[in-house]
């Protein structure tokens, strides 16, 4: 088993004067939502994802050595200076120095840009801190050469959560568990893990088709969000369900069943919303367009026995999730009946996906 001080590099002085490498990162769905977190980016229960393949972040990382021994750095977005930016970015690094003491030595240049629309509603904190935490492990790869595969995409997962917590989910692909939960093995707090138990072809390639139901900021921040559910009074029954609902997604993912996929799926995007909606102050991030399109979807699956249904982000966004063989069925549902509840008629084809990927 892992502990925190297994990533601590012990470098003292660095030999490499300057470098650069590039890195894309993608966006990850929830099936089981992390939702409530403990001191240090621990999550408050496990969660599974499915990795995406179109919405990525891609960052280019130019690092040059400095005398003074404290970290500097600039950030880009699309080869634009942005201030936004800097205290989040700032707050990734103070928080990994622990973990990576050799940052110090170093002036960074971070230029990162994004496939999907910046004000889609779509989060970028997870791509964006995979994609840096994949440089900066490229980085300590070059000081310590020894290090094994395992242990790069462990600690870049590792470093991902203490950017964002469900970042750690956008290192490696199609099937992601972070948090410990006793039948998965190698489950873990501190990253997440690919998840190598049998999955049947029905989920092969499976669609995520993203309807922009609202693209301004968000209402409730990650942080404020998982706050709430300190003191919030269902909230240890909620984590225990979380362990449960992933124990039975461990079966269906092997069966290919899908009608229990969908009432697993669509119920923890619901009691994630349940959960905003109880806590105290509370929130309701869903808008009209959002029940609007859950109703069609309901309705058009009992009439036509398609085996899609929704999953939701803490917004107002809907994921529409089915298997490949359905595409066109569903396609022409999205187009008929669906755009039309969309913010400019916008929505993000995608489905399952690699992971990240090396680009320089
Ligand atoms: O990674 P954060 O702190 O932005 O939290 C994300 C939480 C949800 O997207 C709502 C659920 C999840 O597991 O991704």
């Amino acid at each position: 088993m892992f502990l925190e001080k297994d990533f601590i590099a012990n470098l003292s002085s660095t030999s490499i004067e300057k470098g650069s490498f590039e890195w894309s990162a993608p966006s990850n769905i929830a099936l089981v939502k992390y939702w409530g977190k403990k001191e240090n980016q621990i999550p408050a229960n496990p969660s599974i994802s499915f990795t995406l393949n179109n919405c990525k972040t891609t960052t280019k990382v130019d690092f040059k050595k400095t005398i003074d021994g404290n970290f500097t750095f600039d950030i880009l977005y699309e080869g634009e200076y942005k201030k936004e930016f800097v205290p989040k970015i700032n707050h990734f690094f103070l928080r990994i120095e622990k973990y990576c003491s050799y940052i110090n030595d170093y002036h960074f240049t971070i230029d990162t840009s994004n496939t999907f629309p910046h004000s889609s509603g779509i989060a970028s904190s997870a791509s964006g801190m995979a994609a840096l935490a994949m440089s900066i492990m490229s980085l300590e790869k070059l000081l310590y050469p020894e290090m094994t595969d395992a242990y790069f995409y462990q600690k870049a997962s590792f470093l991902a959560r203490l950017g964002s917590g469900s970042a750690c989910r956008s290192v490696k692909g199609n099937v992601v568990v972070w948090g410990n939960h006793e039948e998965i093995s190698g489950s873990s707090d501190l990253f997440g893990v690919e998840f190598t138990s049998a999955i049947h072809s029905n989920f092969k390639n499976y669609q995520d088709t993203i309807l922009l139901v609202d693209k301004g900021e968000k209402q409730v921040s990650s942080t404020v969000g998982h706050d709430l559910m300190h003191n919030h009074p269902y909230a240890e029954r909620r984590f225990t369900q979380a362990h449960e609902n992933l124990s039975k997604l461990k079966t269906v993912l092997a069966s290919g069943n899908l009608d229990e996929f969908i009432a697993i799926v669509e119920s923890e995007a619901l009691t994630l919303h349940a959960m905003m909606m109880t806590s105290m102050p509370y929130f309701i991030l869903m808008k009209p367009n959002t029940l609007e399109i859950i109703n069609k979807i309901w309705k058009f699956r009992n009439e036509t026995k398609t085996p899609v249904c929704f999953t939701l982000d803490a917004g107002a966004n809907v994921h529409i999730l089915y298997p490949e063989n359905e595409i066109e069925k569903v396609f022409q549902f999205i187009k008929n009946e669906l755009v039309g509840y969309c913010q400019n008629g916008q929505y993000i084809c995608d489905e399952i996906g690699n992971g990240s990927q090396i680009l320089t």
